[in-house]
């Protein structure tokens, strides 16, 4: 059988997928379908990928990124698990009041699935990796406190939370692959760039298609996007000198040890975030005091 029947186009899923729920030409599972193809076609092999990297010339740069890029990396399962009841929760609530954001919840929560297992080969394939270097060890007690979930919040504030942690990781491992000296290392930063920006594409979906249904306020979008613009903000990561101490759950670019190397890359980080506002609100920004602006315009101060 054809893989193109009730084909959905990738594009229109990012730039219109309340639309596409909306004619009720495709159904979820038309969409779901796309989700898995997508998937599917972008999968690779951690043992691969680990087998061409010439462990014995790393360099300390590269062992350092390394290391925290997989500490990092142990937050993502408690992030997909959290989408996962939030989009449930949110689904189920929505059904009787406005069927198509049911959907869009729905969409959401299933493509979470395959956005907790790409996490899963970012943080096998790394923390395998700094093993085999012998670098210092999670150790069980850092990997259960890494795991602790997040608590629920608004759902179009959660998604522009994690458009944004997905766009920190796209600069941040695209910066690991540009300085890695051997070729293995740097396809495997390089892939994992890829996979972020593709999670921060479908985030941006999710939030615009909120916002589209205009069930939800562009407010939530800026609220976010504002916390980590301000100065001293989230966007600058245990950079920051006071980093807010939670019990609840761990940031982690609040648990990244920068003594080393990472730059913080924040101009590349804020275009990007003005980039997904303008996706999601149609709302065009040019600066962190254009976003505190229009946040306050919206919230009507
Ligand atoms: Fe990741
Ligand atoms: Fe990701």
């Amino acid at each position: 059988m054809s893989v193109t029947v009730n084909a959905i186009s990738r594009a229109d899923i990012v730039s219109n997928l309340y639309g596409i729920l909306d004619q009720q030409k495709n159904s979820l599972l038309d969409l779901i379908w796309e989700q898995h193809h997508f998937h599917e076609k972008r999968r690779w092999s951690a043992l691969d990928m680990i087998g061409v990297i010439d462990i014995e010339n790393l360099n300390e740069v590269d062992k350092v990124n390394l290391w925290n890029a997989g500490r990092a990396e142990l937050t993502t399962k408690p992030g997909a698990d959290r989408l996962a009841g939030l989009a449930d929760h949110e689904c189920h609530r929505w059904q009787d009041r406005n069927p198509m954001v049911a959907k869009v919840m729905q969409a959401c929560g299933t493509w979470s699935r395959y956005w907790n297992e790409e996490e899963s080969f970012h943080e096998m394939t790394l923390n395998h990796l700094s093993s085999l270097l012998g670098l210092e060890p999670v150790t069980d007690e850092t990997l259960i406190e890494f795991r602790k979930i997040f608590p629920h919040d608004d759902m179009l504030r959660t998604l522009v939370l994690l458009a944004i942690s997905e766009i920190t990781a796209t600069v941040n491992y695209s910066w690991c692959a540009s300085v890695a000296q051997d070729i293995g290392l740097r396809k495997l930063f390089k892939q994992i760039a890829a996979d972020e920006s593709q999670h921060m594409t479908y985030f941006i979906s999710f939030a615009k298609a909120l916002v589209d249904s205009k069930e939800y306020s562009p407010k939530g979008a800026f609220a976010v996007a504002h916390l980590f613009l301000r100065e001293g903000g989230e966007l600058y990561g245990s950079n920051r000198q006071q980093v807010e101490q939670r019990d609840s759950h761990v940031n982690w670019w609040d648990a990244l040890k920068y003594e080393m190397v990472i730059p913080d890359n924040i101009e590349r980080k804020q275009g990007l975030i003005f980039s997904a506002l303008r996706q999601i609100t149609g709302i065009q920004v040019k600066s962190a005091t254009e976003v505190e602006e229009k946040w306050l315009e919206l919230v009507g101060c």
